[in-house]
């Protein structure tokens, strides 16, 4: 299933919408404003046009009927009854990183917006953080930083904590914790009908694991609890190389990928075009006192034009990467995988997604001016066996990923000025993504697995996880929610069926 704001194909009849009426725009604001008026703001108000514009690409934002911002869990279950009583469509907005469009806003229907869930405690024993979809990672890794601890969430500062986790959560500790998902230990979640209910282990076990990985199909999330994670400091930064050693960069990337054996380290290689084209490793290591540990040795050898590399907390590093983020520019990014368990195979999966990336690349500069394309980047993230058994060890996800493998999920990022692009951008990163995985599939590196977090409006992303798991998932969706609210009145973002 595709994500979007288009009518929703219905497969088979595994949804039966509630009402009788077509789904109404305008009459969730209504309903929402005669009950709880002050948390809802129409488009003459700056708290309206403040968060209808609040996203990471400007290709996300559209023009909703209103916004309403609830004030807490109880405030959302009373505003998400009403709405679905209306027959309403509305869309839900976290850290707004989901660079879709129709994922995370509306045209005329009701937006969401989580800014005002602001929990944010330690537990006792400091070992759990309980957080509110209102913040960013940039927040959760300052206030953890006091304790000098640290949590299994994004890269990048700017990034939203609630998408990310039910996204999966591809993070610096992987090795060493698995997804961020995996480090969930409790969810307080508003189900379809306006309950508020707790989702762990032994409470709601099913909805538990569909929460990691499922996106938002299930209801919508006003807390997670987290393990937090020991780390005052890191070695971390940029390693930059010039273009005559992406050889041995794309070398250095397929030997770390065929053997993760520092479970405290983790890169990501990224290509980027340019006039001449940089290669650039994200290398970070989870330690306070060793630097240029040996296992980065192939990348570390390569002569760097410039390097950041160094201790720091990761609130220092999380900004530091989240510099990358240019505000008010147009941004797609687009997933895929191959896997492997040798040198080899990795060797050639990287290199058949670079040759036929670069390819692909002149038809896009003939059609946009250098001037008016931002960034491109080419980047790719080694999944291996100490991440997937780590998720193994907390109870696992609904990612579906086989522990004997070694996943390289690769993304491609493009981002450029000027929306008279936007199909010209698009048409081409669909194309490309094609050509890629049909040169994968042919080589028999291909798989499935599209990482939500990274993934295009194009892609899908449950049939990825497997029959099985995509099947539990859509049964669990109908436990929880047995009119598809989910689904229906909420369209936006990735849906199981
Ligand atoms: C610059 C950048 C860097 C990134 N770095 C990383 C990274 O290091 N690791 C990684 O794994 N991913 C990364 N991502 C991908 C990221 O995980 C996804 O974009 C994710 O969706 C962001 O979460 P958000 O809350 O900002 O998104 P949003 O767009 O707000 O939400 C994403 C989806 O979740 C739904 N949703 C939001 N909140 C809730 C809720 N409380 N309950 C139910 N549904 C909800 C929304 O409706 C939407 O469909 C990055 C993305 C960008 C743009
Ligand atoms: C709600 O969130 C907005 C945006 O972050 C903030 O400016 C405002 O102070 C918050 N209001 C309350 C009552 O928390
Ligand atoms: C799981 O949920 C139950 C019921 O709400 C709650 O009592 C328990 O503390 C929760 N467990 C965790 C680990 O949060
Ligand atoms: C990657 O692509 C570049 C540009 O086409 C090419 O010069 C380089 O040899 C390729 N490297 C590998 C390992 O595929
Ligand atoms: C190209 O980018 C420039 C700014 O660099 C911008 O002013 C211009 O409008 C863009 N072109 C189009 C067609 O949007
Ligand atoms: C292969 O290419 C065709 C047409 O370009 C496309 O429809 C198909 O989805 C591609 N296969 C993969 C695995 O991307």
């Amino acid at each position: 299933m595709r994500v979007g704001s288009v009518a929703l194909p219905l497969a088979g009849a595994a949804v039966t919408v509630a009402a009788n009426s077509m789904p109404s725009l305008s009459a969730g604001c209504h309903a929402l404003a005669k009950l709880l008026g002050d948390a809802v703001f129409y488009r003459d108000s700056n708290v309206y046009k403040y968060e209808s514009k609040n996203f990471w690409s400007s290709t996300e934002i559209l023009s909703p009927g209103c916004v309403f911002r609830p004030q807490s869990s109880a405030q959302l279950a009373e505003g998400l009854e009403a709405l679905v009583d209306a027959n309403a469509e509305f869309a839900v907005r976290g850290g707004g990183h989901m660079g879709i469009k129709g994922s995370n806003s509306i045209n005329g229907g009701v937006l969401v917006v989580m800014s005002n869930l602001t929990t944010m405690h330690l537990n006792e024993d400091k070992s759990i953080l309980s957080v509110g979809p209102a913040y960013r990672w940039a927040d959760v890794y300052s206030y953890l930083g006091k304790h000098d601890l640290s949590a299994a969430g994004g890269r990048l500062g700017p990034v939203g904590v609630p998408g990310l986790l039910l996204a999966g959560g591809i993070n610096f500790y992987g090795n060493q914790v698995g997804f961020g998902c995996d480090t969930v230990v409790n969810y307080e979640i508003v189900l379809a009908d306006g309950s508020i209910v707790q989702a762990n282990k032994t409470s709601n076990p099913d909805l538990f694991w569909a929460l990691k990985g499922g996106s938002s199909n299930f209801g919508l999330v006003t807390r997670f609890d987290l393990e937090t994670i020991k780390s005052p400091k890191v070695w971390a930064g940029s390693h930059t190389v010039s273009e005559k050693y992406i050889d041995r960069f794309l070398a250095a990337a397929a030997k770390y990928a065929s053997d993760i054996s520092d479970p405290k380290t983790h890169i990501v290689p990224a290509l980027v075009p340019g006039d001449s084209t940089l290669a650039s490793v994200i290398l970070f290591y989870d330690s306070d006192t060793v630097s240029y540990p040996d296992i980065f040795k192939p990348f570390t050898d390569i002569p760097a034009i410039s390097s950041t590399v160094g201790f720091k907390t990761v609130a220092e590093f999380a900004a530091e990467t989240g510099e990358m983020v240019v505000d008010g520019i147009n941004d797609v990014f687009i997933a895929g995988t191959v896997k492997g368990t040798t040198y080899k195979d990795l060797h050639q999966g990287i290199s058949i997604i670079n040759t036929t990336f670069f390819n692909e690349l002149p038809k896009l500069y003939k059609q946009i001016p250098a001037a008016n394309i931002s960034t491109i980047q080419l980047d790719w993230q080694p999944i291996g066996a100490d991440w997937m058994k780590a998720s193994e060890a907390r109870g696992g996800n609904a990612l579906g990923l086989d522990s004997s493998q070694v996943y390289l999920c690769y993304a491609e990022v493009v981002e450029w000025i000027g929306s008279a692009y936007d199909d010209i951008v698009a048409k081409w990163v669909e194309d490309t993504t094609h050509a890629i995985n049909n040169a994968t599939k042919k080589a028999g590196l291909y798989d499935a697995f599209n990482y939500m977090g990274d993934s295009a409006g194009f892609q899908s992303i449950f049939p990825g996880y497997g029959e099985e798991n995509h099947q539990r998932l859509i049964s669990i969706a109908q436990k929880y929610d047995p009119h598809g609210v989910f689904q229906t009145l909420m369209p936006g973002g990735f849906k199981v069926y």
